[in-house]
């Protein structure tokens, strides 16, 4: 790994807090980093290095594991941190920020390699590269390495999107450009490639012949936290399913690429989000279900509602809860419906796949005692991370009665070295210059462009409803519509 500065923009940010500190934390702590490393902190709160490293030293016990905190190794991290307290968006800092960087390059004997990470509010996404420009923060110089990551999300909308890539392509090279979607970084999630692509038993199923419907499911049993001025600008759709949830529905149904790096793995992600068929204006209404928490009231305590939270329009219209089925438009998926559902203030927290086979074509022992054996595969993406294979077989006796039973397997039978979290495997990519797990600008668009007109006709049509749902609950009734008579959703054990 080469030395480098990492420079954070958003350095007191929650973001900052609660992931990247304790990720990069975790890449010191197991030696993945170059011993000259640095971190620049960049924001207007006007600390000193001194403070932000007290600042950061109080943060980290509250979000990093507890297994990794030992004194000196947080001791010897903190005296790599810096600050630099500056406005992004003040075009004049940029040159002042860049000789603070050439003296802490003097400092750790750093040739000028930069990691900029943007975690500030979505607003200063397409100010920031613009000024780095400026002063040629963005330009490499021989063996220099200047990359940008950038959060989610990427645009408000296909518009947006087009408008930042613009921006970040006239800045930046394609390969110098990291959009993140911390779900890649997750082992689990990469785990799919490898049950599919490293496994020859499961290909030959794959695709409509066998599969009757898949179904993707991320949802969380908490609120929305401290992130109301955040949230009730996005919504669950653009906070989870333009991106996350799509991943996974990218990762289930891609083609196998010919080789494993960045640009086959990206090109056949692209293809996924380019078959979806899109939606006309009846079909959103009838197969995309937004729902809205709702105050609960139980024995032991009340659960505020979506309308109540800190920094919540009292009026908001925004979704903490979406439904919806789609399909891939191509030859392998062809009339096989992907269910996906996110939602905030559920019953429990689960992100999970589930895919269900068709039935026989034949059922032999009809009329017999016990249920009917469908099969399914459960890829539990967290918690419980691991792959459940439900099929069915004899019970004991002397009659035919068939029970469905479950082949499990859980990854942390697998053992291999100690992973951080999503955050960790992302930032260490990034600063190898391996972009496999980040995002192409072609697929933000093509993700943009079949959520597009969804968005529209929520911003629109004043009357598209919006439900509501106690919160603690699966959501609203609505969404079980979608699955027709046919299927019903699978709710996960809490
Ligand atoms: C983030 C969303 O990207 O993902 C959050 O902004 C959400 O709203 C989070 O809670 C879920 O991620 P994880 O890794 O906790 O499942």
């Amino acid at each position: 790994m080469n030395s480098q500065i990492i420079v954070i923009f958003g350095a007191s940010g929650d973001l900052t807090k609660r992931k990247l500190m304790p990720s990069l934390y975790w890449l010191y702590k197991h030696n993945r980093l170059n011993a000259s490393f640095a971190l620049l902190g960049i924001g207007r709160t006007p600390y000193t290095d001194e403070t932000y490293r007290e600042f950061i030293e109080k943060q980290l016990p509250l979000f990093a594991a507890p297994t990794e905190l030992d004194a000196i190794s947080v001791s010897n991290f903190l005296q790599h941190i810096f600050y630099y307290s500056m406005d992004p968006a003040d075009k004049e800092a940029y040159a002042e920020l860049k000789a603070r960087l050439k003296m802490l390059d003097q400092q750790i004997s750093n040739p000028g390699n930069y990691l900029y990470y943007l975690a500030t509010p979505p607003s200063l996404y397409g100010v920031i590269p613009k000024y780095l420009q400026n002063v040629g923060l963005n330009i490499e110089i021989g063996e220099q390495t200047r990359r940008i990551i950038v959060e989610k999300p990427f645009g408000y909308h296909l518009s947006s999107a087009q408008e930042l890539n613009y921006i970040y392509n006239s800045v930046f090279r394609e390969d110098q450009i990291y959009r993140i979607d911390h779900f890649l970084g997750k082992e689990t999630v990469q785990n799919i490639l490898a049950l599919r692509f490293a496994n020859g038993i499961f290909e030959p199923l794959w695709n409509r012949n066998y599969i009757d419907h898949v179904e993707v499911t991320a949802v969380e049993n908490l609120g929305i936290e401290e992130r109301g001025g955040f949230y009730d600008k996005s919504g669950a759709l653009r906070d989870m399913v333009q991106n996350h949830l799509i991943q996974l529905v990218a990762l289930t149904a891609m083609e196998p690429p010919a080789l494993f790096n960045a640009d086959s793995f990206r090109n056949e992600v692209v293809k996924v989000y380019q078959a979806l068929k899109p939606l006309t204006n009846e079909q959103i209404k009838s197969q995309v279900i937004r729902g809205q928490y709702t105050t609960a009231h139980s024995e032991a305590h009340i659960i505020k509602g979506y309308r109540e939270e800190k920094n919540v329009d009292p009026l908001s219209r925004t979704e903490t809860f979406v439904a919806t089925k789609l399909y891939i438009d191509n030859w392998r998926w062809g009339g096989v419906p992907f269910f996906i559902r996110t939602g905030k203030q559920m019953p429990t927290k689960v992100t999970e796949i589930i895919i269900h086979f068709k039935p026989t074509p034949h059922s032999l022992f009809k009329g017999m005692a016990g249920n009917s054996s469908l099969n399914s595969m459960i890829i539990r993406i967290q918690p419980n991370e691991g792959i459940v294979l439900k099929f069915g077989l004899k019970v004991p006796g002397s009659n035919f009665e068939i029970k469905q039973v479950s082949m499990d397997f859980t990854y942390d039978r697998l053992g291999g070295s100690p992973v951080g979290d999503a955050y960790a495997k992302l930032l260490e990519d990034c600063m190898l210059g391996e972009s496999t797990l980040f995002t192409r600008s072609d697929a933000v668009e093509a993700s943009w462009k079949y959520f597009d007109p969804i968005l529209a006709l929520w911003e629109n049509d004043p009357c598209m409803p919006l439900y509501g749902y106690p919160a603690g609950t699966w959501g609203p009734l609505e969404a079980d519509n979608i699955m027709g008579t046919d299927y019903a959703w699978t709710n996960p054990c809490k």
